[in-house]
């Protein structure tokens, strides 16, 4: 018996945004330390080939389609999981959308929407729907994926910031909400990190020498170092911790 214990052994652990990058990272970190994963995205076959890459590795996997702005599709979600697993235990709100990249006097009301669904309001109806069902089965943990820029804002990016800002908020808010069910509610604030999500920033010179420039480490991370910090957050190695952010940043915040 080890006297902190990181294993996910019996546990369901549910991933949105798990077909690549920093949620496919943390999904095969959990299924490595024991958890059955349900890996949600918008397409099977992306999925598909993640669940195969954590069979391979000796875990088990499901992959289902949901698309985090759509409220119906989460009801579905959360109906196949009750039928096929009867519980959960881990959600990973990690999925997110950034369409716009400009000032914000110059956007419109359908990607402030579009943002705002996916970024916010999918997270917000998806810890609902998980609360209830972690709460017939005695609790679980949630982690919330946010962003170094939800503390401070990066330029062009407003709208965005925006959204990681309430998800910060709403951890809060649903940690302190749902204590009292056993639910830990915590978030990840992930610095700049190298996947399709900022494949535009890191090809661009200037813009990664600015963006380099705002962070101690002086270098972007890979999508593996943001997994240990979830890891934590969900396991029993983190049983008196919620309503809590972890930046794993290379020091920008600081
Ligand atoms: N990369 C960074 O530098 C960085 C920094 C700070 C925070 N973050 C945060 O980290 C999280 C993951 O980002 P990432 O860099 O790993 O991005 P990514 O590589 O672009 O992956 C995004 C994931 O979200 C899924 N997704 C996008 N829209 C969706 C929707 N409407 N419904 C369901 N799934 C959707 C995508 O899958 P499909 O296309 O298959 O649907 C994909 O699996 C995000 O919350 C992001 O804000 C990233």
């Amino acid at each position: 018996m080890k006297t902190v214990n990181f294993s996910l052994d019996g546990k369901i652990a549910l991933v949105t945004g798990a077909s690549r990058g920093i949620g496919e990272a943390i999904a095969m970190t959990l299924a490595e330390y024991g958890a059955q994963v349900v890996l949600v995205s918008r397409k099977l076959d992306v999925l598909k080939d993640v669940a195969d890459k954590i069979e391979k590795a000796g875990g088990v996997a499901v992959p289902v389609v949901c698309h985090m702005g759509k409220q119906d599709q989460i009801g579905d979600l959360f109906k196949e999981l009750k039928d096929r697993f009867g519980r959960l235990d881990i959600l990973v709100n990690n999925a997110a959308t950034n369409p716009y990249f400009g000032d914000m006097l110059g956007a419109d009301e359908g990607i402030w929407d579009k943002t705002n669904d996916v970024n916010l309001k999918g997270p917000f109806f998806m810890i609902q729907h998980a609360a209830k069902l972690m709460t017939e089965t005695g609790g679980g943990s949630i982690v919330n994926v946010s962003s170094v820029n939800g503390i401070s804002p990066a330029l062009f990016q407003g709208i965005y910031s925006i959204t990681k800002a309430g998800l910060i908020s709403m951890t809060k808010a649903y940690a302190q909400e749902l204590a009292s069910s056993n639910i830990r509610v915590n978030a990840l604030l992930p610095g700049l990190t190298e996947t399709k999500f900022s494949a535009a920033l890191l090809s661009n010179d200037d813009i990664y020498k600015y963006a380099i420039g705002k962070i101690p480490m002086n270098r972007h991370a890979q999508p593996t170092e943001m997994a240990g910090a979830v890891l934590y957050l969900v396991s029993d190695a983190a049983s008196f911790t919620t309503g809590t952010c972890i930046a794993c940043d290379g020091g920008m915040l600081i």
